[in-house]
């Protein structure tokens, strides 16, 4: 089936949904849309996007690209506004994460989706990664047994310039967002409660929020805790954060690159004090592991749109993740744990 798609929001991100979209059979970008019309241009000159619709806004470019998918790529306080506009003129919707910038709107997003009988999904393209993926795959497989805590440290200092320096919560909501799904991704658990702190350190060049430590609990009464930072200085973890799963039987470490760890207690033998453990190789990439980034959710979405199904970022589900980061900031800013609600 031949779609077209219509792009709105042509920045920074942009670039890396026109080269994955690029890469999709029978999908064609028809649109592309920016408040500056002149960043819209410049994409399309860029990529030698020949004869598409140039517009300011969503509204304008769909009433003229009848396109069947909008690809929604604008900052996050534009979002709800974007995704709905697209349900409304009966487009499926991909959306950049976050899917929205609180429950409510996200909740709206829910509902007009299912009655408009179409697609919403979120990029949140760290489940595409393949130490995501095989890491999942080696917790199902009960090689640690059950798991009771899961660690994840993020320090990185990025200058970005642009709306994370003004925007609230830029942490939890721009990028901690990414850390939260990839842990349901690998763990299949989601969160019931959360206990946060969150601060900007004097030195930091973000408004609000730069660093956030939250402690959750999970479905089954496991831990999960997170400590990030935004403008952290050297010794910098991975985009994917540093993390350690703790189970019955062993442990799993990653560093957010290629070196995933697994060591699991040695029967019943003894080493001093402590349970002899040995190492056990993790589990390879499989051929249906659907890893790659964008490419990969692109790819899933284009795939559900094609056969009726639901790709595995769909709205209904990744308000869950969502759910986790506005419990994390309603913990912080009520300065006490909260129930996570979806
Ligand atoms: N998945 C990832 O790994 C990842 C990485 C970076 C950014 N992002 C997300 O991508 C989105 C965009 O980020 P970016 O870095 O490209 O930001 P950006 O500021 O570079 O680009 C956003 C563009 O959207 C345009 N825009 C804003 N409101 C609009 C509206 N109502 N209609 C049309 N255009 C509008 C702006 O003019 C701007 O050109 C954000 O939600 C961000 O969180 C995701």
């Amino acid at each position: 089936m031949e779609l077209k798609a219509a792009l709105v929001g042509c920045g920074a991100m942009s670039r890396a949904w026109i080269r994955a979209a690029a890469r999709i059979p029978g999908l064609r970008i028809v649109a592309l849309a920016d408040l500056d019309v002149e960043r819209a241009k410049q994409r399309a000159a860029e990529f030698s996007l020949q004869d598409v619709v140039i517009a300011k806004d969503a509204h304008a470019l769909l009433s003229r690209g009848r396109p069947d998918l909008l690809f929604d790529v604008v900052v996050p306080s534009a979002r709800h506004a974007v995704v709905r506009a697209g349900l409304d003129a009966g487009c499926h919707v991909l959306s950049e994460k976050p899917m929205a910038e609180t429950l409510a709107d996200a909740r709206d997003l829910v509902t007009r989706t299912k009655a408009a009988g179409r697609i919403h999904a979120v990029v949140q393209n760290r489940r595409y990664v393949p130490g995501v993926r095989r890491i999942a795959r080696a917790l199902r497989s009960g090689v640690i047994g059950a798991v009771s805590s899961v660690h994840a440290e993020f320090f990185l200092a990025p200058h970005f310039g642009g709306f994370r320096e003004e925007m609230d919560h830029v942490l939890l909501l721009d990028m901690a967002i990414h850390g939260f799904d990839a842990m349901r991704c690998m763990t299949g658990l989601g969160a019931s409660s959360v206990y946060c702190h969150e601060w900007n350190p004097p030195h930091s060049w973000y408004r609000q929020g730069s660093s956030a430590s939250a402690i959750f609990e999970l479905e089954n009464g496991a831990v999960f805790v997170y400590r990030g930072s935004w403008c952290a200085a050297g010794l910098g973890t991975s985009w994917e954060c540093t993390w350690r799963f703790v189970g019955a039987k062993g442990a799993l470490t990653w560093d957010g690159s290629d070196q995933i760890r697994i060591e699991v207690v040695d029967g019943s033998l003894r080493d001093g004090l402590f349970d002899a453990v040995t190492p056990v190789d993790p589990p390879p990439l499989a051929a249906d592991d659907r890893v790659d980034g964008h490419f990969g959710v692109l790819s899933d979405f284009v795939a559900a749109v094609r056969s009726g199904s639901e790709p595995e970022t769909v709205g209904r589900d990744n308000i869950r993740s969502l759910a986790m980061v506005i419990g994390a900031i309603d913990s912080a800013e009520a300065g006490r744990r909260v129930d996570i609600v979806i």
